[in-house]
């Protein structure tokens, strides 16, 4: 070999080990054969830590910082990226190109950001399998933010300001396995809105304004294996509402505002339903419930709230005749 070649060759190599084994100031690195993580944690940061970040990149996190902006021109260094979790930050938007040129991104963590509106396509361009915008600010979501392919199975989109279920704009997400609507201003469920969901096995809608529910609220997602309802307004459930739900195990309806349960509604195979924190008034409407929890072992320790002389009561130690029942 001339010596111009190995010199060339021994530079290369140089540049490429330097480069493959760099770390951003104020980050960490761990290399392993597979995988390159870098964590950036540090407060005082407020741009994009893109000098030293190595090409091979697949996980990035930036947290608790001071970054407002992202674009697809910092994220171009890491196209090996597999992982971006960024919680904590101030970003209050992001491009629509921002996932542009990440052919391997599954997971987006934007917990805790000052997020209010994203624009049109903006998770389109990667093939996402978990998206996290859990506390943010956001009041609307585009129908086509995702794509009409997208292989999303994790969506959660708590702690946003969400006024209605957004039915029309999760349309195209049909392999959702865990949908995440907890802590929003959601006063519905409209009818067939889990429709297109058809293996979505967790739904979290607790800590809304939901009033009632449709005797179709559920029908489409038989796969469903946990709903969580408490914390809401419900004050009355149709008969019929979990009925087709064969893969029940957890239902949570505590903290609404259930007087009494109309007889068939929980002739389900679920092995867990809780129902305090309701005010359950203990008359002879009261017998159905009364029956699923001292004959079948419900799980769940629901008390009288009414009449006055059963105030506190626990309604498994009833008797027929403070139902007013015949002995
Ligand atoms: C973050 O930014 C704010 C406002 O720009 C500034 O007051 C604060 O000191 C910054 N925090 C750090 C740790 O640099
Ligand atoms: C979803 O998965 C299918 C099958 O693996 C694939 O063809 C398709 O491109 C994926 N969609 C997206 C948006 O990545
Ligand atoms: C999905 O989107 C692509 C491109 O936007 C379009 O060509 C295709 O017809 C759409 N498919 C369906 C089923 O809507
Ligand atoms: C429902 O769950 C079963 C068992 O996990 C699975 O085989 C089936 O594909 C799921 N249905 C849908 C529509 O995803
Ligand atoms: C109820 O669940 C048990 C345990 O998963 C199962 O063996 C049984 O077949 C189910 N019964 C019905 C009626 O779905």
């Amino acid at each position: 070999m001339n010596s111009w070649l190995v010199r060339a060759l021994a530079v290369m190599l140089v540049l490429c080990s330097r480069d493959a084994l760099s770390c951003p100031k104020r980050c960490t690195c761990h290399f392993s054969a597979k995988t390159t993580e870098v964590v950036c944690p540090d407060a005082g940061l407020s741009h994009f830590p893109g000098d030293g970040l190595p090409p091979s990149t697949t996980s990035l996190t930036i947290q608790f910082t001071n970054l407002t902006v992202l674009t697809s021109e910092h994220l171009r260094a890491v196209p090996l990226l597999e992982e971006l979790h960024l919680p904590g930050n101030k970003l209050s938007s992001l491009p629509a190109d921002i996932l542009k040129d990440l052919k391997y991104l599954h997971t987006i963590d934007l917990t805790d950001n000052e997020l209010r509106e994203l624009p049109e396509y903006v998770f389109r361009h990667a093939p996402l399998l978990n998206l996290v915008l859990k506390d943010n600010r956001i009041s609307n979501i585009h129908p086509d933010w995702f794509p009409n392919n997208s292989n999303l199975t994790w969506l959660d989109l708590s702690g946003n300001q969400l006024m209605k279920f957004p039915m029309a704009q999760l349309q195209n997400l049909r392999h959702l396995k865990v949908l995440h609507l907890s802590q929003n201003k959601i006063e519905e469920l409209p009818v067939g809105c889990l429709d297109a969901h058809t293996a979505l096995e967790r739904l979290y809608l607790d800590q809304n304004k939901i009033q009632t529910l449709d005797v179709k609220a559920f029908s489409g997602s038989t796969n469903l294996t946990h709903i969580f309802l408490q914390k809401n307004r419900i004050d009355s459930l149709p008969p019929t509402v979990f009925q087709e739900l064969k893969r029940l195990e957890y239902v949570d309806l505590s903290d609404n505002r259930l007087q009494f349960l109309s007889p068939g509604i929980l002739d389900i195979n679920t092995s867990w339903v809780e129902l305090t924190f309701n005010p359950w008034h203990c008359d002879a409407k009261i017998e159905y419930l009364w029956r699923k929890i001292t004959m079948e072992s419900l799980q769940s320790e629901p008390k009288c709230a009414a009449p006055e002389n059963l105030k506190d009561r626990v309604i498994a130690t009833l008797t027929r005749k403070d139902m007013g029942l015949k002995e």
